[in-house]
Formats: structure tokens, sequence, C-alpha cells
């Protein structure tokens, strides 16, 4: 039973279409909680230096592999960070043998990490048509980063004057929306060609900007993109829940310590893996929606990306729990975490 008034829902094991799980003693501190409630997990390659060969994603998937909890079932899908010099052949060679999942794309500095970033999007165009080629997704952060651009619009000007170019130029191109936060975001790929598909986070779908501003300025509400107008966070909300399977979850969890985060020039980015299930859940039971939580959260993100939905499930039952409001770092820092020190309405079985 999935309706209104289900106090228990059973559904595939989901997978997170957008993961930052850094490196170090952070990788160590974090991984679990995205590893026990998904089956995998695309990994962002924002690491400094970044993740650019198939060489750095087969060291860095080993990373990973050595930090994962004892016991876990868990695929980290990695990815390459595109920059001017990307190679080609290198990332059709890394997608066919199974090393990468696909190509990010960050708009040279737009978030943590971006100044790798391409600077010219012609640069990539032949590294695009061999993607196009070979079926390779591309994973786009969706703004533009021009400082005469309005933070908030900064989506918006991406979509029309950036994807959609390029969506039109490559049209054969998979391309994911990471993090879509605008109604304008959301707009356009209801409606777009074929093999173009968004992920939307937990966050986006629980504030809108105000948070951020809440009796002073909220560096634990900062993230990229920015939190936009109730009437965007309304718009994520209808497409989250709506059943269309180009929407599908992607929780961006991007942990920073406190001290990076708590500063005059905070970091973008909320660590929102210890809470992601139960919010979503939470989400999708406010908007009467419970029936359309797996396909959103197991089955469209695989579909887009071409792979089989995991096989064993997930039980999320309607009993609220107490969220930790730091998860500790070895080394003494710490990270504030997404809805800490609250009750969550629903939690994973164990
Ligand atoms: C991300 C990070 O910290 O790496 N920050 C964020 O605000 N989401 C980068 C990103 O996905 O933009
Ligand atoms: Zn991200």
């Amino acid at each position: 039973m999935t309706d209104r008034m289900t106090n228990r829902i059973t559904i595939r094991r989901p997978d997170d279409w957008h993961v930052h799980l850094r490196d170090g003693a952070m990788l160590s501190a974090v991984i679990g909680h995205t590893a026990a409630q998904f089956g995998r997990a695309i990994i962002m390659p924002n690491l400094v230096p970044p993740v650019v060969t198939t060489a750095d994603a087969l060291a860095y998937r080993a990373r990973i592999q050595e930090a994962l909890p004892a016991g876990s079932d868990f695929t980290p899908l990695m990815t390459l960070y595109m920059t001017n010099g990307t190679n080609a052949d290198d990332v059709v060679r890394g997608f066919e043998e199974g090393i990468i999942a696909g190509v990010k794309l960050y708009p040279q500095h737009a978030t943590t990490n971006s100044n790798f970033g391409v600077s010219q999007m012609e640069t990539i165009h032949p590294v695009l048509a061999a993607m196009e080629r070979a079926g390779v997704p591309l994973l786009m952060h969706g703004e533009v980063t021009d400082p005469a651009v309005d933070i908030f619009d900064r989506e918006a000007v991406f979509v029309e004057g950036v994807l959609d170019p390029l969506a039109k130029r490559f049209p054969g191109l998979k391309i994911t929306l990471e993090h879509v936060t605008s109604a304008e975001g959301v707009g356009y790929v209801e409606s777009a060609r074929a093999g173009i598909g968004a992920t939307i986070t937990p966050h986006h779908l629980m504030f809108n900007r105000n948070a951020i501003f809440q009796g002073g300025i909220r560096p634990h509400y900062y993230c990229l993109p920015i939190a936009k107008r109730e009437h965007h966070r309304q718009a994520l909300r209808r497409a989250a829940t709506s059943g269309n399977p180009r929407f599908f979850l992607g929780t961006d969890t991007a942990p920073h310590t406190r001290s990076a985060k708590e500063a005059a020039c905070g970091c973008a980015g909320l660590f929102v893996a210890p809470v992601a299930l139960p919010t979503y859940a939470q989400v999708f039971e406010e908007e009467g929606a419970l029936d359309r939580f797996e396909a959103f959260a197991s089955l469209n993100g695989a579909r887009h990306y071409g792979l089989a939905p995991n096989a064993g499930t997930v039980t999320l039952v309607k009993q609220p729990r107490f969220v930790a409001e730091d998860v500790a770092v070895v080394g003494g820092e710490a990270v504030h975490v997404y809805r800490g020190g609250e009750e969550v309405g629903w939690t994973i079985e164990p």
C-alpha cells in the first residue's frame, strides 16, 4: 500500500545520481551514510585536483572502495571532470570499459572547486561529438558564471543560452541537468528532446531562499545552485512527484567542515546524505504521491543512464527519528548535517 495514509513503504533499492564523497578523512566520515541507503551513486569528480582521466577515476574508485564500511553493498559510478584539455579517446575508452558512467561539465568558477572548468564551450565540441557517438552521458552544472547575471537567474540563463544550443548541436547526446532548481529548468526538461533528464535534491524540495536569511545569515542553507523563490520550489515538487521519468533522485550531498561553512566566505554545499531518503519520502507523502516515490528514487535514473534497476528493496517506516547535529571527521573537524538536531518523520528499516 502506498496511499496517503501509508505508514510503511517498500521500494526497490534506490540510487543517488549526484554525490560528493570527497577524499581522505572526509570520505571515510561520510561514505557510510550514502552506502547505507543507496545501491549505486554517481560520484562527482570535483576533488582538488579534480578527477580528469580514466586513470584518476580508477584510483579514486579504489579509495572509495577502501573507505566503505565492511559489508556494504554499494557501487560507486565514477565521472570525469571536463576540462579544456579533456581527451575524447580516454573518455570513450573509460566508458566502454565500464570505468566511468559520464563526464561532468562545470562552467569555470560556477561552484566549489570548479576553477578547472571549461571556459569556452567550443573547445570541448570534439569531445562532446565523441561522447554523442559513443553514448557517454554529459552531466551539467547548469549555471552561467557571468558575474553580470544575477545569482538567482543563473540557471535560467544557462538553460536558454548554453544547454538548449548544446542539446540542439548534439541531438543524440545524453544530458543530465544536475540539481535543477528553477521553474525554467523544470519547464525545459519537461519539453526537451529525448535523452535529457534532471536530478532534484531533497533540500531544494524542502526550503526556498528565505531559509538562507532567516533571522540572520545561515551558511548551512547555502548551496549552489542557490535556493530560489517559493514558486520555483513548488515547480520542483510538482516535477519530482509527477511520475515524469525525466526527473530522478540526486541528493547533491556536499559535505564541508563547519569551519569552512561558518566563515566570512563560507563554502557552498549541504551535507544531506544522513537524511536523504527520509526527506524525499516526506516530500512525496506531503504531496500525496508516495505511489510515485519508487519511480523517482529507484527507476527513472537507472533508465536514463541505461542501467537495470537494483535488485533488493528498502523499507521506510513512518517513525520519527532524531538526527544528530554533526558528523565527526578524524582530525577534530565536524560536518553539520542538514536537518541535524531535528526529528525526521521517516526511518529506514534496518
Ligand atoms: C558542491 C560542492 O561543494 O562540491 N556544492 C554545492 O553547493 N552543491 C558543488 C556543486 O555541486 O555545485
Ligand atoms: Zn554537486
